[in-house]
C-alpha cells in the first residue's frame, strides 16, 4: 500500500521505516529541510538500535522516500499518518497547534478519498477536531475519514516494539476507513483492537499513566523499604510474580523521565480537569516522582556534607539506556543540580554525550571517555542511567581510581554485596546503606 507519514521525528521515522520493511511504499514528510537532507543521505538524526540499517535498506530498495512537500505526501498515500510533536504547555495541557496546522495543510491538498490517521499522542476528542478542521478547509464534497492509531513504541527498542507490538489499537467511526487500516496492518502479527476514536485516544494516555503509576508505586514502596531495612528489589520480585501485577515497570530508581511520561501524565491530569473529573491519583504519581530526585540529592548531601568543589562522577546522562535522548532526563537534572551547588562533575554516557552538550549549561560539566576515567579522583560515583556497560566495570579498578569509594546507585544496577566486598560504601534506592566490608 502507499502510505504517507507527516512528521519524521522519533515516531514518524520509525513507523515509516517499519511499514516500508513490511512491504509498503512509504513517503515520510518533514518541514525541516536539514533533517530530510540527512535522511536522504542514509543517516538518522537519533541513536536508536536497528533503525539506521532499516532506513538505509528501505531507501535503497525505494520503499522509503523522504520529502519536505506535504502536497507530494498527500498525493502519494492512500493513508496519511500524522506524527508531529504535541508539546506540553506551561499548565500541563497539550499544544495542538502542529496537529491543527498539518490538518489544514492536508485539507487543501485533498483531491480524493484519504484516511487520515492520528499517530501523535493527543487528548481525547482531538480526532473530532481534526475532522472538523479538514472539512472546513477541504474542497466541498471531497471524501476522507479520520482514524486514531496510537503508538506504543519505547525509545531504545522502538523497532522491535513496532515490528512485534503487544497490540494495535485502531479507533474509527467508519467501516470504510477501518477496512483500509486492517489492510495496513495485515503484515503484522499482533492482536488488533478496534474501538471508536475517543476510546483509542484515551487508551494511549491511560496506558502511559498506568505505567508511570507502577513506577511511582514501587518508588513509594522503596521509601518504606529504606525506613524499615527491607530490600525493594526482593519486594518487587515478590509482588511481580503475581501474574495480575507483573514484574515489569516495577524498577525502583530515580523515577521516570523522557519526552513521554512527564508530558503525558501532566496532559492526562489537564484533560481530566477539563472534563470535570479531576484525577488526583495522578497528581500523587507526579509528586512521588519528583520526590525521588529530592531524596536522592539529600542522601548525597547527607553523605558528602558540602557539595561545593566535591569531585563527583556521574555514569549516564540519557533518560534511559539504549538511547541518546536527554529530554527530561532525570540523570541530566541531577547533574545540573550538582553543578549548581558548585560540585565538580565529570560524566560519561555511552551514546548521549553529544546531545547532552547541546544543553545550555553543559559546559560546566567535564565529559570522560569511559566510566573509569569519569571516576578517576572522584569522591563519589552516581549511577544515573542503567546502561549495561556500567555493570561490567571492574570494581577493583574502579575503587583504585576513586579518591573515596562511595557509590550512589540511582538505578539499583550494581550488586550491593559485590560493591561492599570490593570496599565500597554503597547506597541504592530502597536497599538501605551497605557499609564497606
Ligand atoms: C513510553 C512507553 O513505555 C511507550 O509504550 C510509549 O509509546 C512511549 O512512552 C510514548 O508515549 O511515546 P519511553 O518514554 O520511550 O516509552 O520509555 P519507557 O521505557 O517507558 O521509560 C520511561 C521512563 O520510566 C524512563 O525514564 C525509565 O527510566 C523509567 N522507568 C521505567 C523506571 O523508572 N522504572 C521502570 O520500571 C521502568
Amino acid at each position: 500500500m502507499k502510505l504517507t507519514i507527516i512528521g519524521s521525528g522519533y515516531v514518524g521515522l520509525t513507523t515509516g521505516a517499519c511499514f516500508a520493511e513490511m512491504g509498503h511504499q512509504v513517503m515520510c514528510v518533514d518541514n525541516d529541510p536539514k533533517k530530510i537532507e540527512t535522511l536522504l543521505a542514509g543517516k538518522i538524526p537519533i541513536y536508536e538500535p536497528k533503525l539506521e540499517t532499516m532506513v538505509k535498506k528501505n531507501v535503497i530498495s525505494k520503499r522509503l522516500q523522504f520529502t519536505t512537500s506535504t502536497e507530494d505526501g498527500v498525493n502519494h498515500g492512500e493513508v496519511i499518518f500524522i506524527a508531529v510533536p504535541t508539546p506540553p504547555q506551561p499548565d500541563g495541557s497539550v499544544d495542538l497547534s502542529f496537529i491543527e496546522k498539518v490538518a489544514r495543510e492536508i485539507a487543501v491538498c485533498l483531491d480524493s478519498y484519504r484516511v487520515i490517521v492520528d499517530k501523535s499522542t493527543v487528548p481525547v476528542k482531538t480526532g473530532e477536531r481534526v475532522a472538523q478542521t479538514i472539512r472546513r478547509y477541504a474542497k466541498p464534497g471531497v471524501e476522507f475519514d479520520v482514524v486514531s492509531n496510537p503508538e506504543f513504541l519505547r525509545e531504545g527498542s522502538a523497532v522491535d516494539d513496532l515490528m512485534s507490538p503487544d497490540r494495535i489499537v485502531i479507533g474509527g467511526n467508519s467501516d470504510r476507513a477501518l477496512a483500509v487500516m486492517q489492510k495496513v496492518y495485515e503484515p503484522f502479527v499482533a492482536p488488533v483492537l478496534v474501538t471508536d476514536i475517543n476510546s483509542a485516544e484515551l487508551i494511549k494516555h491511560a496506558a502511559n499513566s498506568f505505567l508511570a503509576l507502577k513506577i511511582s508505586y514501587i518508588n513509594a514502596v522503596a521509601e518504606i523499604c529504606e525506613a524499615s531495612g527491607a530490600d525493594v528489589e526482593k519486594v518487587a520480585e515478590g509482588i511481580g510474580m503475581d501474574k495480575r501485577i507483573g514484574r515489569s515497570f516495577l524498577n525502583a530508581g530515580l523515577g521516570y523521565g523522557g519526552s513521554c511520561f512527564p508530558k503525558d501524565i501532566a496532559a492526562f491530569i489537564a484533560i481530566a480537569e477539563q472534563m470535570g473529573t479531576p484525577f488526583n491519583l495522578l497528581k500523587e504519581v507526579q509528586k512521588i516522582n519528583d520526590r525521588q530526585v529530592t531524596r536522592f540529592l539529600d542522601s548525597i548531601r547527607e553523605a558528602l556534607w558540602v557539595l561545593k568543589e566535591k569531585k563527583i562522577a556521574v555514569w549516564g546522562l540519557s533518560f534511559k539506556p539504549n538511547t541518546d535522548d536527554v529530554r527530561c532526563s532525570v540523570a541530566a537534572d541531577i547533574v545540573e543540580a550538582l553543578v549548581n551547588e558548585g560540585a565538580d562533575v565529570t560524566a560519561y554516557d555511552p551514546k548521549a554525550m553529544e546531545k547532552f552538550q547541546q544543553l545550555p549549561w553543559s559546559s560546566k560539566v567535564k565529559l570522560a571517555e569511559n566510566p573509569i576515567e569519569a571516576a578517576r579522583g572522584a569522591e563519589a560515583l552516581i549511577v544515573a542511567t542503567e546502561w549495561a556497560e556500567f555493570s561490567n566495570v571492574d570494581l577493583n579498578e574502579l575503587r583504585d581510581v576513586m579518591l573515596t569509594p562511595l557509590i550512589f546507585d540511582g538505578r539499583n544496577l550494581l550488586d550491593p554485596a559485590a560493591a561492599t566486598t570490593y570496599g565500597f560504601q554503597y547506597r541504592g534506592i530502597g536497599r538501605g546503606i551497605t557499609p564497606a566490608s
